[in-house]
């Protein structure tokens, strides 16, 4: 892909989660209420990977509306929330403005921000990215030296994200993709969809409120197929170190398939008869000291 076309791709990227982002947060509940009485987004799988973050810098990225940000906060971190949705980060300001919680929101396509932080002298103890975000990175080899170069001597990047394998598969668990390779580009003609709905509860911990029903996108999007591996090995080949590699045989939040469970925890897993598989993997990377 040229330099032009990944750009309009991006653009139009921001456009689709423009467009989505309002129905999103029309599900959330009173999440500011939550977050301010010290409620926490996070699931248990991005605290442990993470750690202690008591008086340390974290980059959260592709950060959304904040919810996860704010909780950051929570723990005692100073952050710092990048995403490309204009929609995404009002609303995380708003959100902030209202739990009370103090944060720096800035929206930026986060191969630019990366590099440009790396450029400027920007260092983070922590950077942190989850769900449903390696699908929107066109070139890994460029994200990971991003990263590295952002982290400061002995900082550690977590990312916990939906598990490659699980693509293989149709919304109603038939085999009717290839496993994904090599960052293919594929046009998503309904653009993002409204999956906090869709997760009846399993994204909503301040409670679910049915909102926007009726949602349908007009903004196409793109997105980028990449297997497990090739994030593993972009990662070590900006020079981190994987201290952890975790593959989960549940998805949190999320209700990708027909017929998922929900197991205490908001952990889904897929219906009797169909076997384990993993849905979500977690990587801990950390830079040289
Ligand atoms: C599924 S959401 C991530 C979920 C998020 N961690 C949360 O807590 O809700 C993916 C995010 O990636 C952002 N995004 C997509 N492409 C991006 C890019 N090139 N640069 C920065 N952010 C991007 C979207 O705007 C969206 O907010």
């Amino acid at each position: 892909m040229s330099g032009g076309d990944l750009s309009s791709a991006r653009e139009q990227n921001r456009r689709s989660w423009n467009a989505a982002v309002g129905a999103h947060d029309s599900h959330r509940g009173d999440l500011s209420g939550f977050l301010r009485k010290g409620g926490l987004t996070l699931f248990p799988e991005e605290r442990e990977l993470l750690g202690d973050l008591r008086g340390e810098t974290v980059a959260h990225l592709q950060c959304n509306s904040g919810g996860d940000s704010l909780s950051l906060v929570s723990l005692g971190a100073e952050v710092t929330g990048v995403d490309i949705s204009d929609e995404a980060l009002a609303s995380a300001r708003r959100l902030s403005e209202e739990a009370g919680i103090p944060a720096r929101f800035e929206r930026a396509d986060v191969h630019g921000w990366l590099e440009g932080g790396a450029r400027a002298g920007r260092r983070f103890d922590a950077v942190f990215s989850s769900y449903g975000v390696v699908c929107w990175l066109p070139d890994l080899g460029a994200w990971a030296d991003g990263l590295a170069g952002v982290l400061r001597p002995g900082g550690r990047f977590v990312l916990v994200d939906f598990h490659p394998a699980s693509e293989v598969f149709d919304e109603r668990w038939r085999p009717v993709r290839d496993y994904p390779r090599g960052g293919e580009g594929v046009a998503l003609e309904e653009g993002v969809g409204d999956y906090v709905g869709g997760s009846r509860g399993g994204l909503t911990p301040a409670g679910f409120v049915p909102g926007r029903e009726d949602f349908e996108n007009t903004e196409p999007a793109r997105l980028y197929r990449w297997g497990l591996g090739e994030v593993v090995t972009a990662l070590a080949g900006a020079g981190l170190r994987i201290t952890a590699l975790t593959e989960y045989p549940y998805s949190n939040g999320e209700r990708h398939f027909a017929g998922m469970r929900e197991l205490p925890g908001r952990r889904m897993v897929p219906p009797e008869g169909v076997p384990a598989l993993p849905l979500m993997y977690g990587v801990r990377a950390e830079a040289r000291r």
